[in-house]
């Protein structure tokens, strides 16, 4: 937890942004996976903990932003959870350490909301993604539950955007520690991984580095040859000599902080030499990608620039053919990267993507686009300094997408299909780092970038 100061700021500048009413924040319980006592891992939601700090279940809390009350809603333990749980501090002096004075029993929070309904408050929710606080807000307000996102508070979901997407320098030395243990889970897998291992042999050796250095995966683990797959999480292949493997995985630290990396190796070592040139053109997105992060280009624009190296890469090949930039217009590269350069992370590893990923990536100057490929692109926005973002462009040759392509003539003024025929067995490349968007430029989090050029892989495979 970070200093009760930093949790009072927050909440003073998120009560700014807000002009009337109240403000319901709703922690998240505990879910049970085979039976409700054997629960899944506990995470907190992020919007809580960066506006309250308390890392554990059954927790609401409202800030009236009208008076400046604020009320933490929450039990102290019986001597049953003592028992199991051993001794807690009493909820006041939770509260207190986040600079909160007034906690009340979770039982209140109904009566509370109700009072205020009853004399017409506006209370303000966020979007729900929890079965259990989607049944608890229908029950306080009576909204039905298919209604429940779209009556969230658009106000309400701004403001704790516009304060969550620039990180303060508490939260990138956390992201920074989160970055080091994805390096060390990337860094072991290349050393280990040689032809003959099961996938989930290395799957398991980096889950185990991130929750012996943190809490653990920031999302499940995508490691595998059918690379092609973009989030293939069946890692029963043996590695194969000529095969690629997709790895992309990240921490999550004890602060909760995400980080999110993918590396590409040759499951034997060695790249072949069809694959280096594919890897260098991958490559080479990547690094035009992060020499042109800066404030104030749009990421919609860094994307473009991206996804324009890599058709002109497989127009060099023979694999795309035409004008660059008539193909990039028209989406024809987006059969090989149907993905988008990147997305905001912070304490969640796609950051705030429960409150819609419109309102993160998008705003009124920077609209969606619905082109197959740029649609999937979830930070279209003008980057600002605090921002923190993904680079991860790819090429993947998805047999099933290639056939449907090739049959409706979709894009083949661009594309050789003729050619791709030879690459149905490729599997993908996708090559990730995590950018901070500085005052005047970037800079990678982490203290070292994970080995990246085709030399420097085979030699740590070596
Ligand atoms: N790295 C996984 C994702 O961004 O979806």
């Amino acid at each position: 937890m970070f200093e009760k100061e930093v949790y009072i700021r927050r909440r003073q500048k998120l009560q700014a942004s807000v002009k009337s009413g109240i403000l319901l924040f709703l922690g998240n319980s505990e879910v049970g996976f085979n039976y409700p006592s054997n629960t899944y891992r506990y995470r907190q939601d992020s919007s809580f903990l960066y506006f309250f700090g308390l890392d554990e279940p059954d927790l609401a809390t409202i800030i009236d932003v009208e008076s400046g009350e604020e009320i933490i809603f929450g039990n102290d333990v019986d001597i049953d959870d003592i028992i199991w749980m051993g001794p807690q501090p009493a909820m006041k002096d939770k509260a207190s350490a986040v600079g909160i004075k007034k906690v009340l029993p979770f039982s209140e929070l109904e009566k509370y909301i109700k009072s205020a309904a009853n004399s017409a408050r506006i209370v303000h929710y966020l979007p729900p993604y929890r079965d259990s606080n989607k049944i608890m807000l229908n029950s306080l307000f009576g909204i039905e539950f298919g209604k429940l996102k779209e009556k969230a508070s658009v106000e309400f979901i701004k403001g704790v955007v516009a304060l969550r997407e620039i990180k303060e320098k508490c939260e990138i030395e956390e992201l920074d520690i989160a970055a080091n243990i994805g390096y060390a889970m990337h860094y072991t897998a290349m050393k280990m991984a040689k032809a003959g291992m099961v996938e989930q042999e290395l799957v398991g050796i980096m889950e185990g580095i991130s929750i012996s250095s943190g809490t653990m995966p920031s999302f499940p683990i995508i490691l595998s040859q059918n690379g092609e797959t973009l989030h293939n999480h069946m890692h029963h292949q043996i590695l194969t000599d000529g095969r690629l493997l997709v790895i992309d995985a990240g921490a999550e630290n004890n602060a909760h902080y995400a980080s999110d990396f993918t590396r590409t190796l040759p499951s034997g070592g060695k790249f072949t030499e069809r694959q280096k040139e594919i890897y260098t053109i991958v490559a080479t997105a990547n690094n035009l990608a992060f020499s042109m992060i800066k404030p104030g280009i749009s990421y919609r624009a860094v994307h473009l620039a991206a996804v324009r190296v890599l058709a002109q890469g497989l127009i060099n090949i023979g694999l795309m053919k035409g004008n660059v930039d008539e193909a990039v217009a028209a989406g024809a590269h987006a059969l090989f990267m149907p993905h988008g350069l990147g997305h905001q992370m912070g304490l969640d590893v796609h950051d705030m993507e429960d409150l819609g990923e419109n309102n993160v990536g998008y705003d009124e100057n920077y609209k969606r686009s619905a082109q197959f490929g740029l649609a999937s692109l979830r930070m279209g926005k003008i980057l600002k300094p605090g921002h923190v973002i993904t680079v991860e462009p790819g090429c993947y040759f998805i047999p099933a997408l290639i056939e449907k392509w090739e049959k409706e003539g979709i894009n083949k003024e661009f594309i050789n299909f003729g050619k791709l025929k030879d690459y149905y067995n490729f599997g993908g490349i996708r090559l990730e780092d995590d950018v901070l968007v500085t005052e005047k430029s970037c800079r990678l989090l982490g203290s070292k970038r994970l080995p990246i050029t085709v030399e420097d892989v085979e030699k740590e495979m070596a």
